[in-house]
């Protein structure tokens, strides 16, 4: 048998200097979703994460605690590792930059790029940041009341004065940019490529300072024991010293290098997409195939982070909803690639309609069926009705189609083709009235072939959700009576009707069970930090509750005006009109269905009266106000508003259109 493929797969290596929350949480899950899908489909899949446990950062934290820096990142990977395992994330390694088998390459790295002149002895005057380990110059700090700050995080930075070692970045310049516009899938999403290309390559890249004396907890340089090796360079070898590079024990690496993905949030796509790919190129080895840079999870609407203190942990939603309902949450709620904020209320909301209502109604309807009608036993189907035949089609086509966008990471879409089929499924079941079958003998004959249909769907769901869930899949394969682990697999979604005649279902508890969301919402705000921390550094769902607090302190505006700050919270884009229709008993409303690019969206508008023949809508390009809270209207969420002109005297109206619509994608921020 040929050897698998393989893939490997990366999250960053996080700093331990608090405990890691929600946001550390959502890239560990996307890896190890991708890593469950690869392995579904067939792949040899690797997953690695670790920690990144030197620098200043790290230094400071454990002297205020007043202990040995090692002792602090001990306890919090300690902390780190139980949360993966709470979080049913499977990782192959868990690399930390402490282990002797990283330190001892890192020396050997660094010690190559001198001994081959990519790496010169200078000294250094600049302006540091510490939360970042960033090193700025005078021209990228940002002034606030007078006070030098950092540009990405803005917060001060230090002047720091010291002999150091510089790598000579500026040296691969061109052939980066070139490597880069070649390998248009190199960094996705593309956005993030432009931002590096005219931010920072084109521009010129400064040599970088790649040693600090002033911090003790660190990579000596071997060769120069008063340096220690500057963080991100130690930080981001982690991704082949965990595979034994440059070791003589370098199987995985040589299995699993070039990595297929590090993904990584979008705050950390310089150093991945500039330096990491420099300094392989430097060791003559291949870049990986690509670095995607996801989105923030918001709180209120800032970023959550462990140095701001507004952070949410999952293991009060984990203990209350269990793994699975956290999981799917996080790769449901927002689109791979952009930001979204995290609410308990969204998170409630979703385990009610996504996964109590649609999943776990099916599941329960189909067995509860089979077992009043036929006595638990899944019957043979009959012949096809048009019905049967299109779900069937559609179930069918649903891997493949599942497989295109988890390609692409856009776990969101993937999750979206699933329920899809899910709501297909219960609107078949309405359509087809099982209950008044079930009356007659000749209905019987039909119903057999409805609930098996339902069965195999269910059992398709259940396969194709595994990755995301992964402890879901098992209690409906216990429910539908499937124990031949056959039929769990990819291959088995090859056909459909595989589920054998006489299959006895077995009726159990409620996969999601409903909850009341305002009694819930008031138990999970009560809770506020997780068992493994003993000293949380704030409150944070007090905060969350009240974001009205601290916009209170923001500097005063004219009455009327707003800042830029709050303006850039809105979010509009490009939303091409997919289908417009009336919505039925309103003379007001229309129902758009609109392409952003990424994901569809409905939106209702009340602009009926001005456009009698809404069909004329179909193919234009309008603005969408998109990140308005959505709001269910006549029974349909709306996904956001459309802009539009109001003449006050003579009340027409027209709805914004975009000039020359087809230059720009579907989805494009405007601003
Ligand atoms: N140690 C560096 C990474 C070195 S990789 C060679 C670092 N660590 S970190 O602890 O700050 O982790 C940052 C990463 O955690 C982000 O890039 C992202 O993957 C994840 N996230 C942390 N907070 C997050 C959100 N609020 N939202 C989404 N992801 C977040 O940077």
């Amino acid at each position: 048998m040929p050897d698998k493929k393989t893939y490997y797969i990366t999250t960053p290596i996080y700093y331990p200097s608090g405990n890691m929350h929600i946001g550390h949480t959502y890239t560990t899950v996307a890896a190890d979703t991708m890593k469950r899908f690869k392995r579904l489909t067939g792949y040899d899949a690797y997953m690695l994460t670790g920690t990144d446990e030197h620098g200043q950062k790290i230094e400071k934290k454990a002297a205020e605690a007043n202990v040995t820096p090692k002792a602090y990142v001990d306890e919090i990977v300690r902390n780190t590792k139980a949360l993966w395992q709470l979080m049913e994330v499977e990782y192959d390694d868990f690399i930390r930059t402490t282990d002797e088998r990283h330190i001892r390459i890192v020396q050997q790295i660094f010690r190559r790029f001198y001994e081959q002149g990519d790496i010169y002895k200078s000294k250094y005057e600049g302006l540091y940041c510490t939360p970042c380990e960033s090193f700025w110059t005078a021209t990228q700090v940002v002034e606030k009341d007078g006070v030098k700050c950092c540009p990405d995080c803005g917060r001060p930075v230090e002047i720091t004065q010291e002999e150091s070692y510089f790598f000579r970045m500026s040296k691969y310049q061109d052939w980066l940019i070139e490597y880069i516009e070649q390998h248009p899938d190199f960094i996705q999403p593309q956005k993030r490529a432009n931002e590096m290309l005219s931010n920072f390559l084109k521009p010129g890249l400064q040599d970088l300072c790649v040693s600090r004396t002033s911090v003790k907890w660190g990579v000596p340089v071997d060769f120069d024991p008063e340096h220690s090796v500057y963080v991100w360079i130690d930080a981001l070898s982690n991704y082949i010293t965990a595979l034994g590079y440059g070791t003589d024990h370098d199987e995985l690496f040589r299995k699993y290098w070039p990595a297929d993905v590090h993904l990584v949030g979008k705050e950390i796509v310089r150093f991945h997409t500039i330096y990491w790919p420099i300094m392989l190129h430097a060791l003559g080895l291949p870049l990986p195939r690509q670095v995607f840079a996801h989105g923030w999870l918001l709180f209120g609407n800032d970023k959550m982070s462990k140095s701001k203190g507004n952070v949410v942990y999952p293991q009060p939603i984990v203990e209350r909803y269990g793994a699975d309902a956290l999981r799917y949450y996080l790769m449901r709620e927002m689109p791979f690639g952009a930001d979204g904020n995290y609410t308990n209320e969204a998170f409630l909301t979703r385990l009610n309609s996504d996964l109590a209502n649609d999943l776990g109604n099916l599941i329960s309807r189909t067995v509860a069926m089979i077992e009043k009608y036929f006595g638990g036993a899944v019957q043979a189907p009959q012949a096809l009705e048009p019905i049967d035949e299109t779900l069937k089609e559609h179930t069918l086509a649903l891997p493949a189609l599942v497989e295109k966008q988890m390609n692409e990471l856009q776990f969101s879409l993937a999750l979206q083709e699933i329920w899809k089929v899910v709501g297909e499924c219960n609107k078949y079941i309405d359509e087809t009235a099982p209950w008044i079958l079930g009356r007659t003998e000749e209905g019987k004959g039909r119903l057999s072939t409805v609930l098996y249909m339902l069965a195999e769907c269910a059992r398709f769901a259940a396969v194709l959700i595994g990755p995301f869930m992964p402890r879901t899949p098992q209690r409906i394969f216990e429910q539908l009576g499937v124990n031949d682990p056959a039929l769990m697999t990819w291959e088995s979604l090859s056909g459909f009707g595989k589920l054998p005649e006489g299959t006895m279902v077995c009726k159990g508890e409620a996969l999601f069970p409903r909850i009341d969301i305002k009694k819930d919402l008031a138990a999970l705000n009560g809770e506020d930090e997780p068992a493994a921390e003993k000293k949380p550094e704030k409150k944070p769902e007090k905060k969350a509750e009240k974001p009205q607090q601290a916009e209170k302190k923001a500097p005063e505006v004219p009455e009327g005006c707003v800042t830029i700050d709050q303006f850039e919270k809105l979010s509009f884009r490009t939303a091409k009109v997919l289908a417009c229709k009336k919505v039925e008993k309103s003379d007001k409303l229309l129902q758009f269905s609109l392409d952003l690019g990424t994901e569809q969206r409905t939106v209702l508008s009340g602009i009926a009266k001005a456009y009698p023949d809404p069909e004329q809508l179909i193919g234009k390009t309008l603005v969408l106000f998109a990140n308005l809270a959505p709001r269910k209207i006549m029974g349909t969420l709306s996904q956001g508003m459309l802009l539009s002109a109001l003449d006050e005297k003579t009340g027409a109206l027209r709805l914004l259109t975009v000039d020359d619509a087809d230059s720009v994608a579907p989805g494009s921020e405007i601003g």
